[in-house]
């Protein structure tokens, strides 16, 4: 049996749930990303992480990168958690942005996160208002399925759902 760990990096609490679910479904162990010392996840067979989208980069992705010598000969995994809906050409641009050299043949899974704006941080809700003030400028019709979604995104969203998790396991599973 492999031993799997979970890391994470979560601001508003979507890729944490996803990072539970995950550990419940596989029976792995959880870690924050930025605490988790590499001596220690380098003893497991799987890691599975998981981070936040912003500003299309991965929330601790970095520590895959900076710790790739020591954990090349594992079986790495990634999930991503953003607000914008499944989209390839999306997942295409998120992997050239963030799957640069030895990461290149990393998997990258996708579950869609959350947005409350009441729970944002002052910085981050007048970001993604200056975001949406550039995208308004556009013709709706040529909107990426990101900048629709940022557009339709009032308030409170949350398009967090236990079957995102799904493929993630199912690959997983293969592997055992
Ligand atoms: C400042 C800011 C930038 C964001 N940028 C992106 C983005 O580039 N792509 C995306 O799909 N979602 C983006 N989001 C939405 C978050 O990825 C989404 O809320 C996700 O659920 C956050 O996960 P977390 O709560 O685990 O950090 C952004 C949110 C904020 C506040």
């Amino acid at each position: 049996m492999y031993k799997t760990v979970i890391l994470y990096q979560s601001k508003y609490g979507a890729t944490e749930k996803y990072a539970k679910w995950l550990a419940e479904e596989l029976g792995g162990d959880l870690m924050e990303t930025k605490n988790a010392p590499i001596e220690q996840v380098e003893t497991y067979d799987i890691i599975i992480l998981g981070g936040g989208i912003y500003a299309t980069g991965i929330r601790g992705i970095s520590f895959l990168k900076k710790n790739y010598p020591r954990i090349k000969d594992k079986t790495l995994v990634v999930f991503a958690v953003g607000a914008s809906p499944y989209d390839e050409k999306g997942m295409a641009a998120l992997r050239e942005r963030n799957f640069k050299q030895e990461l290149a043949e990393v998997p990258c899974f996708y579950c869609r996160g959350a947005w409350n704006e009441a729970k944002m941080t002052w910085l981050d809700r007048n970001l993604c208002r200056l975001l949406k003030k550039a995208v308004a400028k556009k013709d709706p019709a040529t909107y990426e399925p990101w900048e629709a979604a940022l557009m339709q995104a009032e308030g409170e969203c949350d398009w967090t759902a236990r079957e995102a998790i799904d493929p993630i396991v199912e690959y997983i599973r293969q592997l055992q």
